[in-house]
């Protein structure tokens, strides 16, 4: 027996939307997957997830969970839906009482799948130091779950590297998210953790992660922070499957990249 896990990297604008309502549940069969996670933090308009939005992206039965990252709060009315469902994580790390959860357990036919985000502090916010965090959730969780993965969305790959040889042996799969380029370093770790350093985005494909080039560009130019329009245009999906053994050990990894006219 062998359970694979989807995860697909930053869902971005309607686009992104759009790939999730009409692509994702075809590429989870396609590819046989048991367990799908998308991270969904810049689903309205690039910055954040709407309570609408967020409503209609749930009814896609085909995303087991969301998780999300620094953009989470953009769109304030995310407060009114977050509490509301266990199928939405926000990174756990936010120091105090904090809406919504940082990670979930979901039992699947094959295998009970804990899921944890968490948001790196390098070039990024302040928030609890994310390797202590995940090490006090290890602890509470892991006696409940046959496999963790582990989103951590952040901007340092040092950060993200060196937090899949923290968590290697106890998470089964790390993947970075958040600077929505894929990287191709995906690999196995020694204590049977698959990682790769960042998934890439689903969304917009000719922009700038995202946004609107000529915006993009035009900032660049002159210093000054203009208002953020998303791109139109192709879009792209990003993304990695992971295959785990019998023992819940990461045997094959491999990146999922698709181009949309
Ligand atoms: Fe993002
Ligand atoms: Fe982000």
């Amino acid at each position: 027996m062998s359970i694979k896990i989807l995860a697909i990297g930053d869902v971005f604008g309607r686009s992104g939307r759009n790939i999730v309502f009409h692509e994702l549940g075809a590429l989870k069969k396609e590819l046989e997957a048991d367990f799908m996670i998308v991270n969904f933090e810049n689903a309205s308009g690039g910055a954040g997830v709407s309570e609408p939005n967020a409503k209609e992206l749930l009814n896609v039965g085909s995303v087991d969970v969301y998780t999300s990252g620094n953009h989470i709060w953009d769109k304030r009315d995310i407060i009114n839906i977050i509490d509301k469902t266990d199928r939405i994580i926000r990174p756990a790390n936010y120091p105090g009482d904090c809406p919504g959860r940082g990670y979930g357990i979901f039992e699947t036919e094959k295998a009970r799948i804990g899921v944890i985000n968490l948001s790196g502090t390098v070039f990024m916010e302040s928030l609890d130091n994310p390797f202590i965090a995940f090490d006090k959730i290890y602890e509470n969780i892991h006696s409940s779950c046959d496999i963790i993965c582990v989103d951590f969305h952040a901007e340092a790959t040092s950060e993200k590297i060196a937090f899949g040889y923290h968590a290697d042996g106890r998470a089964n799969v790390v993947y970075g998210t958040h600077t929505h380029v894929q990287t191709a370093d995906e690999r196995i770790l020694e204590g049977g953790c698959g990682y790769i350093t960042d998934l890439g985005m689903t969304g917009p494909l000719d922009g700038v992660i995202g946004v609107d080039k000529q915006i993009i560009v035009k900032q660049f130019l002159t210093q000054r922070r203009i208002k953020f329009e998303t791109a139109c245009g192709a879009s792209q999906l990003n993304g990695a499957i992971f295959t785990l053994d019998e023992n819940f050990r990461c045997v094959n990894i491999e990146r999922i990249r698709r181009i949309f006219d």
